[in-house]
């Protein structure tokens, strides 16, 4: 099965994560860029902000061809409970060309229940397969055994 790992990270954890799914799966992996900057404090505030009013940032032009593959891991910070604003214009151009879908989410603590109907209502796909990492267990080794099963979730 011919896997993507497309991710948004603004800080790693998210990568860190997408990373670890690519290699169990043997997937290609790519990040998405948004051309917003989000560093900085009163850009935090504003990119929270921007989540929750669902606005859709511009991004870099993606390598990796959606339409190539039989299933795509969409991955996400969860921002102001819902996808960041990268994700959403990723799923927006993307949405057509998606055979399956599975989700990722990272959180700090809660949000990742409203961001994957987000995603599955923005996307028109119900995922094969979701995953939620606390930001705190991201590189723990009981995440690695989530990850794993998730992997074989959505490769069944
Ligand atoms: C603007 C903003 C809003 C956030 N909102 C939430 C939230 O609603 N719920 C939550 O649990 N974590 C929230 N977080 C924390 C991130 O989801 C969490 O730290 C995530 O793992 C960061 O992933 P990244 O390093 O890939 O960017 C927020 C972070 C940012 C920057």
């Amino acid at each position: 099965m011919k896997t993507l790992v497309i991710y948004y990270s603004r800080t790693g954890i998210t990568k860190k994560v997408a990373e670890a799914i690519a290699q169990k799966s043997q997937a290609d992996i790519e990040e998405i860029i948004d051309l917003k900057n989000r560093k900085g404090v009163w850009e935090y505030l504003k990119a929270g902000r921007d989540a929750m009013k669902r606005i859709q940032s511009e991004i870099a032009v993606t390598k990796n061809n959606s339409d190539y593959y039989d299933l795509v891991v969409i991955g996400t910070p969860v921002w102001a409970g819902n996808m960041a604003c990268a994700v959403r214009t990723y799923i927006g151009q993307n949405k057509d060309k998606f055979k399956k879908i599975a989700l990722l989410c990272t959180m700090g603590g809660s949000g990742d229940q409203n961001t994957y109907a987000e995603m599955e209502s923005l996307s028109g796909k119900t995922a094969a397969a979701k995953i939620t990492v606390r930001t705190r267990d991201a590189g723990k080794p009981e995440t690695g055994v989530r990850l794993d099963e998730f992997v074989k979730q959505f490769s069944l």
